[in-house]
């Protein structure tokens, strides 16, 4: 057993990202639970050190997406960032419902575990719960992983997964099958659209979208010339006035503010006839 460390120090593993046009701020945090993933991927390889794994990355596309799959991080929870969530219910549903198209269109990009697809559906039941006739919701839901999309289906939580979740909504919505274990109700995964996509080869799953979640993924893990484009797709696959969502710690770069107007520090509103 090789150890961990002399492989794969901070010193190499800033290699690899630098290799990938990773951001080490985005990493810094997680880095441990990656680098370990990463080492495993070395191991099988046969690599015993940085420089043998970057030339195999480098000569091999199908060894690089896995590697960049093993570099994903899908830390998530239900109604992560819980003053978004009351921001989506008393503003940006009533707008979206005001609007009253015959479907709302709503996309989770780089949705990990389905932590944030079932707290929007969740919240657009409750919200939608007082009109006759509510728009119908058409939810999509994609990442880079397809284990995670996997997961995601399955619909099973540890308690810390909905740990802002209040007790209403745990009873409501979930089944608390054990001490540790939730699973969301069936019905509530009905109708979600989930799709293996990377952001950054992939066009958007649609077009004229109402409200996209892009949370904690290109922003946070990526450069911003890694990103630049990509998010450009995003912002374009956006109906005019459409939201963008971003995560607690991230920022619009500079060359999306003209196009993306503050909301909200979370929520943002395309302006209106702005190709991007
Ligand atoms: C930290 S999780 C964020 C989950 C959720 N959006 C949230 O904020 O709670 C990041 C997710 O982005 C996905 N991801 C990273 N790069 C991606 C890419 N290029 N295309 C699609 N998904 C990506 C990862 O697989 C992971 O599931």
């Amino acid at each position: 057993m090789m150890d961990r460390e002399a492989i794969l120090d901070d010193r190499q593993f800033a290699m690899l990202l630098a290799f990938l046009n990773y951001s080490w701020d985005g990493y810094r945090k997680v880095r441990k639970g990656v680098k370990k993933r990463v080492v495993r991927h070395m191991q099988e390889l046969g690599c015993r050190n940085m420089d043998h794994y970057l030339a195999r990355l480098e000569a091999d596309p199908g060894l690089r997406a896995e590697c960049r799959r093993q570099m994903t991080v899908s830390v998530s929870r239900f109604f992560r960032d819980l003053r978004l969530w009351e921001i989506l219910e008393d503003y940006v549903l009533p707008e979206l419902a005001a609007r009253q198209p015959e479907t709302v269109k709503v996309w989770s990009a780089g949705c990990a575990g389905g932590e944030e697809v079932y707290s929007f559906r969740i919240l657009w039941e409750s919200f939608t719960a007082k009109y006759s006739t509510p728009p119908r919701l058409k939810m999509i839901a994609t990442d880079l992983a397809p284990q995670y999309l996997e997961r995601a289906k399955k619909g099973i939580y540890p308690n810390g997964a909905l740990r802002d979740a209040d007790a209403e909504r745990r009873s409501d919505w979930f089944f608390n099958v054990k001490k540790d274990r939730y699973i969301v109700r069936p019905w509530v995964k009905n109708g979600i659209d989930w799709r293996v996509q990377d952001l950054l080869t992939d066009p958007p799953p649609a077009e004229d979208l109402d409200l996209v979640f892009l949370r904690n993924s290109l922003l946070t893990y990526y450069m911003p010339d890694l990103y630049e484009k990509p998010l450009q797709r995003v912002v374009n696959a956006l109906k005019p006035s459409g939201f963008l969502v971003i995560g607690a710690k991230e920022q619009i770069p500079e060359a999306a503010r003209n196009h993306l107007m503050p909301y909200d520090r979370y929520v943002f509103r395309k302006t209106a006839g702005s190709e991007y």
